[in-house]
């Protein structure tokens, strides 16, 4: 949100939301990226999906009148459907607007969209393949944006994926999560994200896909302040040993698909099955942001296995999201 020159419209907000109570502070206005939330805004905000969870009527009409648009560049199953029900759970509307025959910024300047939605609509999801394109919509944007997956990160997975290890596990501080396979924008959320949290993050990947060095160094700073750890490894063994979690995604993201069959045979070592839980803790789950490919990131023995709780974060991209929606256009 561009607090500058954001002048508010005459239609927005078209209906005054029920705000939260002054003890739950929430500091930021987008979420573009996961530093736009601070440990403490994650705290609260997990508090608030869980609440949701437990007690939806409570805020059925807690975003009554407000409209999300949901701008995606790239397919989506998830985020699409959690996003358009979390606001029709809060009483609000959402629209979504498919841009994957045409990327942000080709008909008309990214600038201009971001100017225009903002006197129709109360907030903005982006999904698009460059990280600038959903900044660029929340500098020039007076209403909340929201990163709903780019090529550099997936903040609203991490969040849904630390509510998973934490109604699991009952804490976060001190979880052991490794992933294995592709150093990407899931693998970057995690990172930025859990180690706010005190989540010690092992990561193995083939040599040349490691994640990017500058989200690395971000993420290792932030555990120093939380009292966690990051490492990045090639050997998958090395980041699963004693893991509570391990975790992984498709070995080729949305994008670069042309790199696919060279990718296979870089990453076959990193697939995770049963033999690689050998070396986790007893009690280790399975996580995945899904779509999954059987076979190729993970085994089918895996993913099916009772220690999989891959539908339970796909269910908390719903809760979460809320829990953003709520927080975001309530203050
Ligand atoms: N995990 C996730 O973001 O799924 P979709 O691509 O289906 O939205
Ligand atoms: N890394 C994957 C995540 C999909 C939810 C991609 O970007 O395609």
């Amino acid at each position: 949100m561009n607090k500058y020159t954001f002048r508010p419209g005459p239609a927005n907000p078209l209906v005054q939301a029920p705000k939260p109570p002054a003890a739950l502070p929430f500091a930021a206005s987008d979420l573009v990226y996961d530093d736009d939330l601070t440990a403490a805004d994650v705290h609260v905000l997990l508090n608030v999906a869980s609440q949701m969870r437990r007690n939806p009527g409570d805020y059925s009409g807690a975003l009554s009148g407000r409209t999300l648009a949901l701008l995606f560049e790239k397919p989506s199953l998830r985020t699409r459907v959690t996003f358009e029900v979390a606001m029709k759970g809060l009483g609000g509307d959402a629209i979504f607007i498919d841009c994957r025959g045409e990327p942000l910024g080709v008909r008309e300047p990214v600038r201009d969209v971001a100017r225009n939605l903002d006197r129709w609509v109360s907030a903005i999801a982006a999904r698009t393949f460059r990280q600038s394109t959903v900044e660029e919509l929340a500098e020039w944007a007076g209403i909340p944006v929201i990163n709903a997956l780019s090529d550099r990160v997936h903040p609203c997975q991490a969040l849904a994926d630390m509510l998973t290890l934490l109604d699991h596990f009952g804490h976060l501080a001190g979880i052991k999560l490794a992933y294995v396979g592709d150093g990407n924008n899931v693998a970057h959320s995690l990172l930025l994200t859990g180690s706010k949290l005190g989540v010690d993050i092992s990561i193995a990947c083939p040599p040349s896909y490691e994640p990017d060095a500058a989200i690395v160094a971000k993420a290792r700073q932030t555990a120093v302040e939380s009292g966690s750890s990051v490492r990045i490894v090639n050997d998958p063994l090395e980041a699963v040993a004693g893991a509570d979690a391990i975790y992984t995604d498709v070995w080729t993201s949305m994008g670069a698909e042309h790199e696919a069959n060279s990718r296979k045979q870089h990453f076959m070592p990193y697939q995770v099955n049963e033999e690689m839980f050998g070396a986790a803790a007893p009690n280790a789950v399975f996580m995945h942001c899904l779509p999954a490919h059987r076979g190729e990131e993970v085994a089918n023995e895996v993913i099916e296995s009772q220690r999989s709780v891959v539908f339970d974060q796909a269910e908390n991209r719903l809760h979460a999201q809320k829990a953003l929606l709520w927080l975001l256009l309530s203050q």
